[in-house]
């Protein structure tokens, strides 16, 4: 059995050393400081903390409470809102948390369809189905890679939902929500925004504000553009005590018992750095997503919304359905050591995800390794060998590892002098 442990041990070893020679360019993905990487080695991994700080079921959590009630006036902070919750251990189980409070069989539910981009969980075969809702889906205008506005009004009006939900995982550009703001107030929603991918952008003033904007409750995750432990939050203004307590309650008992005690000192962490780095860190992200943009498309690459200036968060959406598709593409890139996913285009159906038209690209990861926008023309000529010149992977892989040296260290954070992939070990 030592056997397979070593080789379980080994396999993480390899994969760090294979990172620190990539292109992380996964939307969802990013790099924790080293402070934050610290505390998930902690001894708070052990523990268990149910029920809110003071009260817990179980004995043995006095530093566990300072730590959490910590963690939640960062947030409180960070984000401006009344309420924060930094127990989801994810960002679906901050969803989840989140129906079990507003939704169940007898709400009903608007959404964007997963085809223009919306998350899994927000869909009839995700977390909204299992809550017994099934979700009517904002028409979407494609050149604008946004919902529609007129069309959303109109569906908002007919259906007067319980809950209106927005939020992407494909999120080059802001929903309207000011301009909906009077029909949200006429159907008198709920209204949630799932910011899993433009956290960071959000909580430093780099993107739209959705609490200022009519939007109730938000979720997210704490890994993608919020550079954190892999986690999710609940950030609130509940109307009254009744929402409150029902947000509360969603998540223990609702869908989590304990809350894992490492990653939420380390999201503290994170949440105290990005105060600090946060606004210069999000405005980079959004500079390399858009010199990216403009010069794959210069390298004749069709990246979505050229019209646009290609994004306003960290993702670019590149059409390559001429060159092979996301898929091939995305294996041939991962070759080179460039790491992208494929993913589904609007006018994609939902069957196809397997084999879509497009690639998802974002420049959080690189953007915290250090590069900056001058440094994007050469990561998309890089891709550019891949999908346009079919070159051999093995060739460019070679010029990715050389280029990947001068940017080994983790940035925006409180110990920027420490390898942003290096196996810290307690047994080496
Ligand atoms: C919009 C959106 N919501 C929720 C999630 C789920 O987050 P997690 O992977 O943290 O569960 C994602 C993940 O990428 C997402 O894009």
């Amino acid at each position: 059995m030592k056997e397979a442990a070593d080789y379980i041990y080994d396999q993480a070893k390899k994969h760090t050393e294979w990172f620190s020679e990539s292109l992380p360019m996964i939307a969802s993905e990013n790099i924790i400081s080293p402070m934050a990487r610290d505390l998930m080695l902690s001894e708070l991994q052990d523990k268990y903390a149910e029920g809110p700080p003071g009260d817990r079921y179980y004995e043995g959590n006095i530093y566990v409470d300072n730590i959490e009630l910590k963690v939640q006036e960062l947030a409180k902070e960070l984000f401006g809102v009344d309420y924060a919750d930094v127990r989801p251990i994810s960002g679906t189980n901050a969803n989840q948390a989140v129906l079990m409070a507003l939704g169940g069989p007898d709400k009903s539910i608007t959404s964007v369809d997963v085809s223009d981009g919306a998350h899994i969980s927000s869909a009839k075969f995700g977390s909204v189905g299992l809550r017994g809702m099934e979700p009517k889906t904002y028409p979407f205008d494609v050149e604008e890679m946004n919902i529609d506005l007129e069309g959303t009004k109109e569906l908002l009006r007919e259906e007067e939902p319980d809950i209106a939900l927005f939020g992407r995982s494909v999120f080059m550009f802001p929903p309207p929500l000011e301009e909906l703001r009077d029909v949200f107030e006429e159907v008198g929603c709920h209204v949630w925004y799932d910011a899993a991918h433009v956290l960071g952008l959000i909580a430093a003033g780099k993107f739209q504000q959705p609490m200022e904007n009519g939007v109730e409750v938000m979720t997210g995750s704490t890994h993608k553009t919020l550079p954190g432990p892999q986690r999710g939050i609940i950030l609130s203004n509940p109307r009254d005590e009744q929402m409150e307590e029902s947000l509360f309650f969603g998540m223990f008992p609702g869908v989590v018992s304990n809350h894992h005690l490492h990653s939420m000192a380390a999201l503290g962490v994170a949440l105290a750095e990005h105060q600090k780095f946060g606004e210069e860190y999000a405005d980079q992200i959004i500079k390399n997503a858009q010199a990216l943009g403009q010069s794959l498309h210069e390298r004749g690459i069709n990246v979505l919304c050229e019209h646009k200036g290609f994004t306003r968060s960290h993702t670019l959406a590149i059409d390559v359905q001429d060159q092979g598709g996301g898929e091939t593409l995305v294996e041939a890139m991962e070759d080179a050591n460039i790491i992208a996913n494929k993913n589904l285009m609007p006018w994609d159906n939902v069957d196809s995800a397997n084999e879509p038209s497009g690639i998802r690209l974002g420049s959080q990861a690189l953007t915290r390794l250090g590069m900056k926008d001058r440094h994007m023309d050469e990561v998309a000529e890089f891709i550019k060998r891949i999908i346009i010149d079919d070159e051999n992977p093995e060739k460019v892989k070679q010029d990715v590892i050389e280029f990947r040296k001068d940017f080994q260290k983790v940035k925006f954070c409180f110990h920027d002098d420490f390898k942003a992939h290096q196996h810290y070990s307690i047994l080496d």
